[in-house]
């Protein structure tokens, strides 16, 4: 073994002292004798293949310098810092790939553990992906010399928990302070984010969803769970939700909001609260756009602005929310997944991605979707004729349905609604519609009214269409319909 080799190749005897989590004469040992203790030797083996090197696992030969997987060219020095606390829970090893999808996103991460997440992965794994001390003792004299837990919180700019056990929630909701990621929870102003991961009984639990719904309501923002096989090997909620998901969302809360945005309002009008809290909906916004050729298209006047404040009303009762958008000018609200879309085709197909392999529990399709699209649009500018009396004729096809193919999928949400906007005979109309469709509730406005254009405007009035029930609903601003339709929702799930 060449240490002198393997020191440079880590970055110097700094780097192997922080590596190891040794002092200076310890690295004068092992320079002294000559080889390491075994074991250090995995973890020096994950830092330099992290680093791209390619090296002989029993006795850490380096065979090639860093050539394609450059771990270090991911690590950031001017990325959002996330500190991210490990759990001690089965799919604590995924929150390692939860740790590297966030670096390739541009993330710098400080690695907390707790005592029992060293009981599935250690440190020095974390450390080594990460190129930075992993921290886990609230009481280590070097640790408060360096960077103590007051320091480590005020650091963040978001504190995530991958995963986020059953344990440590009850402990986060209770306000414990009795280890380092607990208090740096208590300690911290950062927005903070978590990503439950169980057994599904243990997440079924009422002790477990209350401490869900009341972390939720003080504005953690909760990252699933998923429907799945769970890390303990059974079938159920309570799958921690994919690394590139839970990367994706904490890359999304650090980019897209102000740090000193309000925590979550998770509350209702009507006092079923919770009852939406962690409950994954999908809603389409906006008008499509169908091109007719590189410069020209087919559109409508929806201005996203009824679909947006569904969003924001949902979001705002602790909803997971992905929403499908059209182009349109109005600002996304915070906490949703964004999806923008142009065309009927890709909002379909960002649906159907979106519902497959989970559960979904509400769809609404807001959407103003284009009915027809040009058969085979053309890839240049279209030429006018010379003769003015020449007629131009464009071929339509008809859009695909996207509520129709939400309705009737295999994965179809507990419950889907519509919007019908119709000139006229509106609740005839839309109850055919609801029927024709497949939805459950279809939310009807009548348009082309001189006094209320619907399209565009601040304001709505509506019925809303159940299978046995219609409600008036009169004149409101859309965030107030937003607002009243969430609370229509809200109490069907608080049933
Ligand atoms: O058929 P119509 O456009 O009136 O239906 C309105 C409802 O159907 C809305 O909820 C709209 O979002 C949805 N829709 C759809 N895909 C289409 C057409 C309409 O999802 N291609």
């Amino acid at each position: 073994m060449n240490l002198s080799a393997l020191i440079t190749a880590l970055g110097g005897r700094r780097a192997l002292q922080q590596l190891l989590d040794v002092g200076p004469s310890a690295v004068s040992n092992y320079m002294t004798r000559g080889h390491l203790p075994n074991r250090v030797k995995p973890i020096i083996y994950a830092a330099l293949t992290a680093k791209g090197y390619q090296v002989r696992p029993h006795d850490l030969e380096i065979l090639a310098g860093p050539t394609k997987l450059l771990m270090s060219d991911m690590i950031t020095n001017s990325g959002p810092r996330i500190v991210l606390i490990i759990s001690g829970g089965i799919a604590a090893y995924r929150a390692l790939e939860t740790a590297r999808q966030l670096q390739k996103r541009g993330a710098r991460i400080t690695g907390v553990m707790t005592e029992s997440a060293k009981q599935f992965i250690t440190p020095l794994s974390l450390a080594a992906l990460t190129g930075e001390k992993c921290y886990d003792n609230l009481f280590s004299l070097t640790d408060e010399a360096e960077m103590g837990h007051i320091q480590i919180a005020r650091s963040a700019d978001l504190v995530l928990v991958v995963p986020t056990t059953a344990n440590f929630m009850a402990r986060a909701n209770a306000g414990i302070a009795d280890d380092l990621a607990t208090t740096i929870l208590l300690a911290t102003s950062a927005k903070v984010a978590m990503a439950p991961a169980m057994n599904p009984a243990m997440w079924a639990h009422p002790a477990t969803k209350n401490n869900f719904t009341s972390l939720a309501q003080r504005g953690v923002h909760m990252i699933g769970p998923d429907i799945g096989n769970t890390a303990c090997g059974e079938e159920g909620e309570g799958r921690m939700c994919e690394p590139s998901y839970i990367a994706d969302v904490a890359m999304k809360l650090v980019e897209a909001l102000p740090t000193n945005q309000p925590s979550r309002n998770v509350t209702s009008n009507q006092g079923q609260v919770g009852a939406l809290v962690g409950k994954r909906v999908i809603i389409t916004s906006g008008p499509t756009i169908e091109p007719i050729d590189k410069v020209r298209f087919i559109a409508n006047h929806s201005s996203g602005k009824q679909g947006h404040a569904i969003a924001a009303a949902l979001a705002g009762r602790g909803a997971n929310v992905t929403l499908v958008s059209g182009p349109v000018t109005e600002t996304p609200p915070g906490h949703v997944n964004l999806v923008p879309v142009t065309t009927a085709a890709e909002m379909l197909s960002a649906c159907t991605t979106a519902i497959a392999g989970k559960r979904t529990d509400i769809a609404i399709c807001a959407a103003a979707v284009s009915d027809w699209r040009v058969t085979s649009a053309a890839s240049k500018k279209i030429k006018k004729s010379n003769d003015p009396s020449t007629k131009m004729l464009l071929e339509l096809s008809q859009n695909p349905d996207i509520l129709a193919n939400l309705s009737t999928s295999e994965n179809r949400p507990k419950l889907v609604i519509g919007f019908a906007a119709e000139t006229e005979n509106l609740f005839e109309n839309a109850k055919a519609k609801r029927h024709r469709k497949g939805c459950d509730w279809m939310i009807a406005n009548q348009v082309g009214g001189d006094d209320d254009p619907v399209f565009g405007s601040t304001t709505n009035k509506a019925l809303m269409i159940t299978e046995r029930n219609v409600e008036t609903w009169p004149k409101m601003q859309k965030t107030e319909l937003a607002e009243k339709l969430a609370d229509r929702i809200e109490a069907e799930f608080a049933k």
